[in-house]
This record gives C-alpha cells, structure tokens and sequence, in this order.
C-alpha cells in the first residue's frame, strides 16, 4: 500500500510543479470519484453511456458473432461491468471474464454480485493499472482473447499514446485476437461542451474530487471551494481539455512531503483531455496492427463501438 501512496505523491507534485500544471486523470477513480463517475454516466447530458449502452444493447448478438465462440473477454477498467453484463448474457460459449480495474475494493465487490448473477461464468479479476504491463493467469482453454475497453477511455491518451498503448497491449493477445473499443465521435461543440459541463454539477464535482483526494491522502490542504471545474472543446485539436482553476492567488501543502505549491488567480490545472474522432480517423489511427472488422453506432451516431482484429 505504501508504494501506491508515495506514487500518487510523486506524481501529484510532478504535475503541479509544471508550467503548465496538471494532474494525472487515473487518480479520479477512488472509490468516491468511482461512485461520481457512475452518477455521471446516468446523466442525459453526458450521452456516452446510454448512447454505447444503446449500441451494445441492440447489437450483442451480432457482435457476439463477430467475436466468436469460446473467447476470454479481458476488460481493461471494468468498474461495476454494468457494460459487459449485456454482452456476457449472449455470449454464452464464453470461456471467462476478466476484469481489470485500478480500483481494488470495488473490482472485488463487482466481481462478487457478478458472480451471483452468472454462477457458471468464470471470473478472475485482477486488481492492476492496466496502462502498464501485467499477467494473465487463467487456466483452462480459449479460442481467443479479446479485450473490451469501452467508455471512450481510449480518449483520454494522446493519439500517439493511444496507439502505442494498443500496439502495446496486443501482448496480452495471441493470434487472432479481438479488440472491441467504444470510442466517441466528433460531433456539435454545443453537445460535447454540455457533456462534460452537467447542469446538475456532477462532473464539476468529479473534477474537484482529485483535489479532495490529495487532501485525504496526502495531507494537502487544498480548499476546494477556492477551485472551479472549466470544461471546453477544443476544434483544432479535437478533443474536450478538463481543468481545475484557482479562483485567488493561494498556496497549497502537501504535508504528506512539506512541498509548498503556489497558484495565481485564474491559473488552471490541466486534469483531462477527451479525444473525439470520427471512424475513418480511429481506424487509420491503429491500422498498422489492427484490422478493422466492423463498427456500430447509435441511432443518434454520436458514439462507435469498433470490433478490431490483431494483424
Ligand atoms: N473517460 C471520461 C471521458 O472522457 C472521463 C470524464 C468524464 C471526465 N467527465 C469528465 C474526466 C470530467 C474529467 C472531467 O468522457
């Protein structure tokens, strides 16, 4: 546990002492910024979810096919797996599930009620940062592996980043191995904007949450209230930047370290970016090592799910 902990501080003050400060987006998932997220995903405005909800719903069987019979599905940030509950109930030659997911006491949790629901399905979480190398341990037989990585988190890394994670991760497959992916799509500002700026304040409050989070982790002393979440579209570069910005001149400790941070007025901490792309984009994006078998879109075609296979 003490490693994980003098990592995030390591981070925490690697970013804030940037220029252009900035803290990394895999902290937001405690089990609080977990629970923020799922509240989040239950929003009209924030279309993600219900809309690759939607194409997973009315699509599975046709993308069971596609992915074939006997495949071990691996799923990169399973969270509650409220996603691949609508797969695995018709992929029912389905040789395991394997969720893998940073935040350990809910991933087990999951795993449990997972469990109840589909007692014949084998199930082998693993607690882990799938951004970085990990094992597979499952025994037993599969035709494939495929890995499901929905939620659109492939927007969250640099397009270079993006590629080389997924170029990377074709480790974990062998021959002939899947990758089924929800990406969204480019689309009206006007909607993104409304996405990522809830009326209700959730998202704000998920952004602030990582600043809630040094404070219980790192003995900060941050006071939230004097930070505002700002969210925009950003055209050129295509993607929705997240910043938390300071409303005074104020200074923050970490007495975790003693580290003093100093921010101005309107200075902004960069915390997220969102790539949208359109399919051609994505495709061309990883095409050196995937090949693309088929997409699906939303009746709305605001969000893809593609179904690759390893070149
Ligand atoms: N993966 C989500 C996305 O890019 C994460 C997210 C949603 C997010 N809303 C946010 C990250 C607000 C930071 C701030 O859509």
């Amino acid at each position: 546990m003490e490693k994980t902990v003098s990592a995030f501080e390591e981070d925490v003050l690697e970013g804030l002492k940037k220029d252009q400060k900035s803290l990394p987006s895999k902290y937001f998932y405690d089990d609080r910024g977990s629970g923020l997220f799922e509240k989040i995903s239950n929003l009209d405005e924030y279309y993600l979810t219900q809309a690759e909800l939607e194409i997973l719903q009315k699509n599975s069987g046709e993308i069971s096919q596609t992915i074939g019979p006997n495949s071990l599905i691996i799923e990169f940030g399973s969270g509650s797996s409220r996603k691949t509950r609508l797969l695995l109930k018709e992929l029912n030659d389905i040789a395991g599930y394997v969720p893998v997911d940073i935040s350990r006491d809910f991933l087990f949790e999951e795993a449990e009620k997972l469990r109840s629901e589909f007692p014949d399905l084998k199930i082998t979480p693993i607690a882990a940062d799938y951004t970085k190398p990990f094992e597979i341990a499952v025994n037993g037989y599969a035709n494939k592996r495929v890995i499901f990585f929905p939620g659109s988190t492939i927007g969250n890394f640099t397009p270079d980043q993006a590629r080389d994670f997924l170029f990377q991760s074709t480790d974990l497959l062998a021959e002939n191995g899947g990758l089924l992916i929800g990406v969204d799509l480019k689309k009206d500002p006007d909607v993104l904007n409304k996405a990522y700026n809830d009326s209700k304040g959730i998202t704000a409050e998920f952004n602030l949450n990582l600043l809630r989070r040094i404070n219980r982790e790192l003995e900060g002393n941050f006071e939230v209230e004097k930070f505002r979440h700002r969210a925009f579209y950003n055209e050129t570069e295509g993607r929705m930047e997240m910043y938390l910005m300071s409303l005074d001149n104020q200074s923050v400790t970490l007495s975790a370290s003693g580290e003093k941070i100093d921010f101005r007025k309107g200075e902004m901490i960069h915390t997220e970016n969102s790539y949208k792309y359109s399919v051609d984009e994505f495709e061309e994006l990883i095409s050196e090592k995937f090949y693309l078998r088929k997409t699906w879109l939303d009746s709305k075609k605001r969000f893809s799910v593609h179904y690759f296979e390893k070149k």
